[in-house]
């Protein structure tokens, strides 16, 4: 998936969107990616791939 693909439809939010949340404000977690970009926050479908995302760039995910 590149950087202008969009991660979660429901939202109409690309990848790059999220990646650079996670980088500029330090998210640890599914759920604060959700509270900061409401990615991932109607169906969830794409909550696995906020999960894989959080531990690309983290190495790990927090609860
Ligand atoms: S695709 Fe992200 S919440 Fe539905």
């Amino acid at each position: 998936m590149n950087r202008d693909e969009i991660l979660c439809t429901c939202m109409d939010i690309t990848k790059g969107e999220v990646e650079d949340a996670i980088k500029n404000k330090k998210l640890k977690s599914v759920r604060q990616v959700q509270d900061e970009t409401e990615a991932g926050t109607v169906c969830g479908a794409c909550v696995d791939d906020i999960f894989l995302l959080l531990e690309e760039i983290n190495g790990s995910v927090e609860e």
